[in-house]
């Protein structure tokens, strides 16, 4: 739906940008603008600015910006009508000719509402006599009452309507109940009945504190032994960790990261308020990018099976990508850290973390397991891919320090390992460079012309002069702006062309298109130019547009100095009676 300008302009009025962005990022004041770290991607130096006076905000890392709206879009993963009435609500002003039923946004905040009234009722379960059994389930699990208030724990009754009564009777509909997960529908008889019965709840909160959705553990040794709520539209296990909500405030320099509700749940009552649980899913590029928001060191305590090192490999360069440091805690005599912590107590545990390996470490211990180190053949295997796995490691102290640490492993003298490493780190920055050589030809060969009569000798000109041309036609104001260049700047003769033509009929008329070049271009030309035009690309900016500008005006003079060059050496080689060809 369109909202009128005047609404708008009220709305922005109304909202800050400052104060907008502010309830999400800790904003700094410098001079006239503000800045912090970006919301949007993992950064350790505040690259994100707010403009007030300007009603915008922009990313110089990753790039993102806009007004408060747009902002609102971003971080609520709104669509544009609910980022306004977002902020119509956030600044108590009334939408006008709200359509209320079909608002995704307040469809969400009921199914918030409903999932939070139901882990209200879970938690009040907890007090009936029918929840005998779960308490001392509690017991046995060694979870405390503190444990039990602060994650909102609950029972889901042993029945098939005890949670659809409740909450019907408190207003929300069983369509509503059906879309937040917590009701399943017969096929055939179409009749309504609750999910989680008889089990263990864990209210699963996003970030802003609004419940989500629902874990549920059995007490028995009956399947599925957790049971969780589907995704919905306000519950994306690709996006949330159990506990997140908590840990955000965690004082602590790492976030621990668990495979289990109990083990985040134990971790915080040992005192670990730093602990976070993925929820039944493995990691995801999502995951990695929010815990790189909160922290700068990650610790995964994965089980120590086969499956939980499968997890671990694959986390880790996930986790790095987004720049935080991993770490690897390894647990002997318990299986996770639920269990370590009520075998062996929270120093112990604090003493695992002390001491627990890097992740570069970590690989090599684990290459180490593969291979007996006493056998000459294996300490020679070992050597080959120690040296093949430390040559990926990107600083030289990096290198120096495991190939020490490979070296000692392997009984090797540190120079023979050093050696094996430097071949080994060659090979790759020859491989390396190699793939990017084909990479950018290919992307030269993709940007060039389909026709084979226009060609790009100078692609990095040809770009820049593709740009110009599409921009002046979008906004011909720009033609303000090219004074320095001259049509014979170009690199490719049909640029030349258009451009020399457009800047004619701009001078008399003040106004150009694309039809302004049909009778100067041949239809070839015109239709690569028309390919041109249609491409997605970046949105028109006036430093984009220098930026150009600059590199037409340095590649043609590129150009001219190759030519007086040769033109200079043709001189002396007749002077000297070479003869030239
Ligand atoms: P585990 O089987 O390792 O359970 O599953 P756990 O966390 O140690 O739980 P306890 O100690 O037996 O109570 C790890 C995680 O995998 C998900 C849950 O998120 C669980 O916490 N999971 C496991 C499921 O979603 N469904 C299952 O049936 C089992
Ligand atoms: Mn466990």
């Amino acid at each position: 739906m369109a909202f009128s300008p005047a609404f708008l302009d009220e709305l922005n009025h109304r909202n800050p940008i400052e104060d907008v962005v502010g309830q999400y990022v800790a904003l700094t004041r410098k001079g006239s603008n503000l800045f912090g770290l970006c919301p949007f991607h993992g950064e350790k130096t505040a690259s994100f600015s707010v403009k007030p006076d300007k009603g915008i905000y922009y990313c110089f890392g990753c790039h993102k910006g806009g007004g408060a709206v747009n902002f609102i879009m971003e971080i609520e993963n709104l669509p544009y009508p609910d980022a306004v009435r977002f902020l119509a609500k956030r600044a108590g002003i009334e939408v006008p000719e709200d359509n209320r039923d079909n608002s995704q946004y307040k469809k969400k905040e009921r199914l918030w509402a409903l999932c939070k009234e139901s882990a209200r009722f879970f938690n009040d379960q907890l007090k009936t006599p029918q929840a005998q059994e779960v308490r001392a389930y509690i017991v046995k699990r060694g979870l405390s009452n503190a444990t039990v208030t602060r994650f909102g724990l609950g029972y889901a009754p042993n029945a098939w309507t005890a949670l659809i009564d409740a909450m019907t009777a408190k207003g929300f509909t069983k369509q509503e109940l059906l879309e937040a997960g917590l009701v399943l529908q017969h096929k055939e008889k179409g009749t309504f009945y609750d999910r989680f019965r008889n089990r263990l709840m864990f209210p699963i909160i996003d970030v802003r504190g609004n419940v989500i959705g629902f874990g549920g553990r059995v007490m028995d040794d009956s399947t599925p032994k957790y049971l969780n709520s589907p995704e919905t539209i306000i519950f994306n296990k690709r996006r949330n960790l159990f506990a997140m909500n908590i840990v955000k405030k965690s004082k602590q320099g790492h976030i621990i990261l668990t495979e289990g509700y109990m083990d985040a749940i134990a971790l915080h009552q040992y005192g670990f308020d730093c602990a976070v649980a993925s929820l039944g899913t493995s990691l995801t590029q999502e995951h990695a990018d929010m815990l790189s928001k909160y922290t700068d060191e990650v610790v995964l305590t994965y089980d120590g099976d086969q499956a939980g090192q499968n997890a671990t490999k694959r986390a880790i360069p996930m986790l790095e990508k987004t720049g935080l440091r991993v770490k690897i805690l390894q647990m002997q005599g318990a299986k996770d850290p639920d269990e370590y912590l009520h075998k062996f107590g929270a120093d112990r545990f604090q003493n695992l973390l002390n001491g627990c390996e890097n992740q570069a470490e970590y690989r090599l211990r684990s290459l180490q397991r593969n291979f007996d180190l006493n056998n000459d053949e294996q300490k020679v295997e070992f050597a080959k891919q120690a040296a093949e796995l430390i040559s990926t490691y990107s600083t030289a102290v990096e290198r120096e320090l495991y190939g020490m640490r490979a070296a000692e492993m392997a009984g090797l003298s540190h120079d023979v390992m050093k050696q094996e490493i430097g071949r080994a780190f060659k090979r790759r920055t020859a491989m390396q460079k190699k793939a990017q050589d084909k990479k950018n030809l290919e992307i030269a060969a993709a940007r060039q012309p389909h026709s084979r009569e226009i060609r790009y000798d100078n692609l990095r000109s040809a770009i820049a002069e593709e740009t110009v041309l599409k921009m002046l036609l979008r906004e011909n104001a720009l033609f303000e702006k090219t004074k320095e260049v001259k049509p014979q700047d170009f690199s490719v003769p049909m640029f030349a062309k258009a451009y020399e033509a457009l800047y004619r009929v701009w001078s008399q008329e003040h106004s150009v298109g694309i039809y302004t070049l049909s009778e100067v271009l041949t239809p070839t030309e015109m239709a690569h130019m028309t390919e041109v035009i249609q491409r997605q690309d970046h949105p028109i900016s006036e430093e984009a547009f220098a930026d150009c500008l600059r590199v037409i005006l340095t590649e043609a003079r590129k150009m001219s100095g190759v030519d007086d060059l040769k033109a200079l050496q043709e001189q002396m080689r007749k002077k000297k009676g070479y003869g030239g060809t």
